[in-house]
């Protein structure tokens, strides 16, 4: 088994219908945090966790993903005749080494299991991390570089966790915990969106995870779970038993980018914290928040 993470999938395949109509011609993924979109930030912490192939599960429509991470010769080309450096160095983040990057796509929309499955000969026999790109963590190092050491410890599945309000526990999957040091949580149980007061717990998994190759036997199986959908949180509670399984609260300051609010604010922290925006944006504030309250 191998003693590195190597590999991140990121399921891309699905159709972003809470931010249409937006979405109806540019994959959600695509959407910026002020000027990168939200996929080059899940690329960023995966290279940040030592990770060296990049899997992205995509369907149709989807094809602005595999065009950001692609030479853009006429574009290069232009920006370097007319000597705009800065511009040609914004570019840096989306280049992928040669060979680096899979596409692969979900022909049918049948869950984040079913899309996880559909790297299995990409990924073949070795653990492997999973991101979810409409969740973005705001830390130095990053979130996934967090499990990756908690993963270096304990070994087997680790997922990233965190508390939510009792009123959203239906919308994640819920751990349910064993022993419990405050930071790393041994992993008993997991459901995946339970009814509203049935949770085990407020830990919900928070798009992260790393996994051992078993769960794809259990994925193969192509089982229904919550929504009619073939989901990764049934196949990894599987491997409960089989494989170490812990869940760990990571340090960073989290966005659900999957809802508008939440995505609007990680624009406005990411924003405020840049040098070249932030004071201008501050000095905006007071203004928009005068105009709500006249
Ligand atoms: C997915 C997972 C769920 C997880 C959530 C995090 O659900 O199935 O377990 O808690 O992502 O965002 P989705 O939000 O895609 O319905």
């Amino acid at each position: 088994m191998s003693s590195k993470i190597r590999k991140v999938v990121f399921p891309v395949a699905g159709l972003g219908s809470r931010f249409l109509p937006a979405t109806k011609s540019i994959p959600k993924e695509m959407l910026p945090i002020v000027d990168r979109p939200l996929i080059d930030y899940a690329v960023e912490e995966a290279r940040k966790a030592g990770i060296e192939h990049f899997i992205f599960i995509t369907g149709r429509g989807k094809g602005a993903i595999e065009d950001y991470f692609d030479h853009a010769f006429e574009l290069e080309t232009t920006l370097s005749e007319r000597s705009k450096s800065e511009a040609l160095a914004a570019l840096s983040t989306t280049q992928l080494r040669h060979g680096a990057a899979s596409f692969v796509r979900q022909q049918q929309p049948l869950g984040l299991g079913h899309a996880i499955w559909c790297a299995r000969d990409i990924i073949g026999d070795e653990p492997f991390a999973v991101i979810l790109p409409d969740e973005v963590v705001r830390h130095e190092r990053g979130c996934l570089a967090q499990m990756v050491d908690a993963w270096g410890d304990k070994g087997g599945n680790i997922v990233a966790v965190a508390e939510v309000p009792d009123d959203q526990t239906h919308q994640y999957g819920i751990v349910s915990p064993g022993d419990d040091d405050g930071r790393i949580a041994e992993v008993k149980g997991l459901i995946e969106k339970p009814s509203p007061g049935t949770a085990p717990s407020n830990l919900a998994m928070t798009g992260r995870y790393i996994l051992s190759p078993e769960v794809f036997g259990k994925l193969k199986k192509g089982s229904l779970g919550a929504g009619g959908e073939i989901q990764l949180t049934d196949a990894m509670a599987e491997t409960i038993g089989d494989v170490p399984f812990h869940a760990v609260r990571f340090d960073g300051e989290r966005f659900d980018c999957g809802d508008k609010a939440g995505y609007l604010a990680a624009n406005l922290a990411y924003g405020l914290a840049r040098e070249d925006i932030g004071p201008r944006l501050l000095e905006l504030m007071p203004g928009i928040i005068n105009t709500l309250e006249r």
